[in-house]
């Protein structure tokens, strides 16, 4: 399964079988994970046969993905560029996920805090009862201020951020090509609002082909 194919079929999945994680999925998601820390100095850590934490919030969770990392501005939208790299990858190994805004109390001393660091967010991971279900969705004009024609990398970024998930389904991002080429996007404020910035920057960097230097 491409990246891209992993974003179509993606959807957000809150009930879980009582079945754990195949090995050879752990062994390549954690090896996603150590990648990702790696590059981001975020301290993401995969938590299995944990099913006390999301008892009260989704059905059957035993295995999650504890965002967290130095506290810092970036913290937040770091933490959704990375998280969403892992969903996707968790997708192309046939995993389910659902981003999960449940507070650091709730994970119930499962996850560890280096000195300076925060947690951030969480995401459910495993075996889906089902794939989840397809969702209303913005289209590429309610979320993109034109100004001149428009090249087809830019319209496949925008068509690849706009399959990404976003807190409440809000969606409420905008897209702008400026004249030297750079993109510029925004979100409105809101509850994890800059982590959704981070998933629709991963999202649309895949989609276009482009890399963190598309930024303006
Ligand atoms: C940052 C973030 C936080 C989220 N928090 C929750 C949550 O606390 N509870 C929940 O049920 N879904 C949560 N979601 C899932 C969204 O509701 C879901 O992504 C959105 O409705 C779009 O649906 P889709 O993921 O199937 O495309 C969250 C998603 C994101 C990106």
């Amino acid at each position: 399964m491409t990246i891209s194919e992993a974003m179509v079929q993606r959807h957000s999945v809150r009930k879980y079988l009582d079945r754990p994680i195949s090995n050879i999925a752990r062994f390549l998601l954690e090896g996603c994970i150590t990648k990702c820390n790696e590059e981001s100095g975020l301290h993401i850590q995969l938590i299995t046969g944990e099913p006390k934490a999301f008892a009260l919030m989704f059905s059957g969770v035993s295995n999650y993905i504890v965002l967290a990392g130095p506290k810092n501005d970036s913290l937040d939208e770091l933490c959704g560029y990375y998280g969403e790299k892992i969903v996707l990858f968790a997708q192309q190994l046939g995993l389910n996920t659902c981003w999960a805004g449940i507070s650091a109390a709730s994970l119930v001393g499962a996850f560890d805090l280096d000195d300076g660091e925060a947690y951030c967010i969480s995401i459910a991971v495993g075996y889906g009862e089902d794939h989840g279900n397809e969702r209303s969705t913005k289209v590429f004009d309610d979320v993109v201020t034109v100004s001149g024609p428009l090249p087809a990398w830019f319209r496949s970024g925008v068509d690849a951020a706009l399959l990404a998930p976003t807190a409440m389904n809000r969606q409420s991002f905008r897209f702008e090509l400026l004249d030297d080429g750079h993109v510029r996007v925004s979100v409105r404020r809101g509850v994890f609002s800059r982590v959704d910035l981070g998933i629709i920057k991963y999202h649309f960097e895949e989609g276009s082909g482009k890399d963190g230097s598309v930024w303006a």
